[in-house]
């Protein structure tokens, strides 16, 4: 098997997040000084428009909102991606408004997550990510990178807040829309990728899913599903407008109903054969993909032919 050794690129997968509320500047620190690549903000917009980094507009779960009595008005219903979500949206809120909250554990619940340090930190400024992740490479002395996602911009274009044009000015503004700049640009829907696609000169990742399509494909009339985009010549056709693909790991590796892991895909060969990198989330130990030593460990040696393919790729 493959060891885990420089060859790899570790993305701190929304911060260290088994140690600190997800989405947060103290949680990607973390993730960096424990010897992560990249740092990974997921990115929303508030009602002034400022980028801030939030796994979904919805912050019920993910801030102290719901204990703010002057924000009770905003809890609202809206349409996210056509489900009915009710709750508290980053775009009802200015920045001066959302900075009064405090972030609190998504996923308490998840085995290795905790609640130790909820209320503790502000929802953080894609710019403070950015200037994060500067500080942080000149400290640790290696270069730490940012792995943005633009989170569900058909709904924020829709509110005239498109999320990808501040993308690309924040990206310009700190000298990072450049190659070499270990900046990914990540996204689950296709037509903001394929608009950045002409405007920014870092690479972009087609995220997709084991299920479901694309929301923009879905808005659009569009048939196609994730399952399309994966054949041969779907992955061709995401290599004209996307560098790499982000795979959910079932694709990679499934597993039956028994959770028992099977024989990989030929995804990742597929992929590599149109010429795309390979970034399957997210193989960690509390998903049982990994060892909980990792770090310090060897990947599972029936999966290290497949990683070692992943990592060679370029
Ligand atoms: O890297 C892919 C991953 O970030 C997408 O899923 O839910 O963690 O944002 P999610
Ligand atoms: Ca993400």
């Amino acid at each position: 098997g493959a060891s885990r050794g420089d060859d790899f690129t570790v993305v701190g997968h929304r911060g260290a997040s088994g140690y600190r509320p997800e989405h947060t500047l103290a949680a990607y620190e973390l993730a960096a000084r424990m010897g992560a690549d990249y740092i990974e903000p997921d990115l929303v917009t508030t009602k002034d428009g400022v980028l801030v980094a939030r796994h979904e507009p919805e912050i019920g779960g993910t801030t102290d909102v719901a204990e703010h009595p002057e924000f009770a008005g905003r809890k609202t219903t809206k349409d996210l991606d056509g489900v009915a979500v009710t709750g508290w949206f980053t775009e009802d809120f200015t920045l001066a408004e959302l900075r009064t909250l405090r972030a609190t554990e998504r996923i308490p619940d998840v085995r290795q997550r905790n609640t130790l340090y909820d209320g503790r930190y502000p929802v953080p400024t894609f710019q403070e990510v950015i200037d994060l992740s500067k500080r942080l490479s000149r400290e640790l002395g290696r270069p730490i990178g940012i792995y943005p996602e633009t989170k569900h911009p058909t709904f924020f274009q829709r509110q005239g807040l498109a999320l990808e044009p501040k993308v690309v000015e924040a990206l310009n503004r700190n000298g990072l829309n450049r190659p070499g700049a270990k900046v990914f640009v990540q996204s689950f829907e296709v037509s903001n990728l394929r608009w950045l696609s002409s405007r920014l000169r870092v690479p972009l990742v087609q995220l997709t899913s084991a299920s479901g399509a694309p929301y923009d494909f879905v808005a659009n009339g569009d048939p196609r599903t994730y399952a399309d985009l994966v054949t041969a010549s779907g992955l061709r056709w995401v290599a004209g407008y996307a560098d790499g693909l982000g795979p959910e790991k079932n694709q990679v590796i499934p597993r039956d109903a028994a959770g028992f892991l099977g024989e990989p895909t030929a995804l990742v060969r597929d992929a590599h054969r149109a010429g795309l990198t390979v970034h399957p989330y997210t193989f960690r130990a509390e998903n049982q993909f990994l060892p909980a030593d990792f770090r310090s460990s060897v990947v599972p040696a029936e999966y290290g032919d497949l990683f070692a393919e992943i990592a060679a790729f370029r």
